[in-house]
């Protein structure tokens, strides 16, 4: 039994599908120039579709980081193109990065403030926003008062903020998270899984989330999108298509796993990393 699909003829891909929420064509990007000019991206093409979970792993230095950054306009390729329509763009890493003068909502409200919220709404999207991360409760706490997982939940919470835009409800967000969760435990990962899982749902989110975990992938993606080594190309497509949520310690998604691991030593061991 195999899972893969060529790249770009997967049911998840944007082919019978109307549009894309992002969409990279022949992506390149080198950092530097001349003999020493190093090689990040290649030719790399994908879309996302509008609504769509779609997991991005490879492993690391492979370009992952590069491909987001590109994606949310922080730097420029070196060829070809990116289109994110008129999508808002929000990013999370995997350190959360909070400002740790300013409290749970301080946090939350600064970046209300960035997008223009006027102030006296402020502290009610907050509100909102926070409680939509259960974290209601500890909107006093500054970040070192809190566990790595409740960290996160503001990070994600300020992600969201940052999207906040009520003049055009139809725009859709498009969420890049980063190896949001590689820092953490294995069980506060496992409820931040469900947490995105709900999120994604109930915000209908397009999300392009980027780990070397092959589990997490699994059990988060509506598509797993295998990159090469450095320099990173799209080398397999793996639809998952079995019912959610998932259990990351489930059969299916072990099965899965195993065959993309495969897939990832092969790549690996013929770059020589
Ligand atoms: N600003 C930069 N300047 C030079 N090299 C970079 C820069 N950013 C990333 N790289 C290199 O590009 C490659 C891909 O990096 P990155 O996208 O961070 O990989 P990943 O996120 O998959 O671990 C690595 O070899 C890294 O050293
Ligand atoms: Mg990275």
């Amino acid at each position: 039994m195999t899972h893969a699909t060529k790249p770009g003829t997967g049911p998840g891909t944007a082919s019978g599908r109307t549009g894309h929420a992002v969409r990279l064509g022949g992506v390149s990007k080198a950092f530097g120039s001349g003999p020493t000019a190093l090689l990040a991206l290649d030719n790399v093409s994908l879309d996302v579709a509008p609504g769509e979970f779609v997991c991005l792993l490879g492993a690391s230095g492979c370009g992952k980081s590069t491909l987001l950054n590109l994606v949310a306009d922080l730097d420029k390729p070196s060829a070809g193109t990116i289109d994110v329509g008129g999508a808002r763009v929000a990013l999370m890493f995997q350190e959360p990065a909070l400002f740790p003068w300013l409290t749970v909502t301080g946090n939350i409200e600064l970046a209300l403030r960035m997008r223009g919220v006027p102030r006296q709404e402020r502290r009610r999207r907050a509100g909102e926003l926070l409680a939509s991360v259960h974290l209601s409760g500890f909107e006093k706490r500054r970040p070192h008062q809190l566990s790595g997982g409740m960290r996160q939940r503001v990070a994600l919470a300020r992600a969201l903020a940052l999207t906040v835009d009520d003049a055009d409800a139809s725009r859709g967000t498009v969420l890049l998270m980063d190896e949001p969760f590689g820092a953490l435990d294995a069980m506060t990962r496992d409820l931040l899984h469900d947490e995105i899982e709900r999120i994604w749902r109930e915000r209908n989110l397009t999300v392009l989330f980027v780990t070397h975990n092959v589990r997490e992938a699994v059990r988060l993606g509506d598509r797993v999108v295998l990159l090469s080594s450095r320099p990173g190309q799209v080398v397999e497509e793996f639809p998952v298509t079995f019912q959610r949520p998932r259990r990351i310690d489930s059969p299916q998604v072990a099965t899965l796993s195993a065959a993309i691991t495969d897939r990832l030593r092969e790549e690996v061991s013929r770059h020589g990393n």
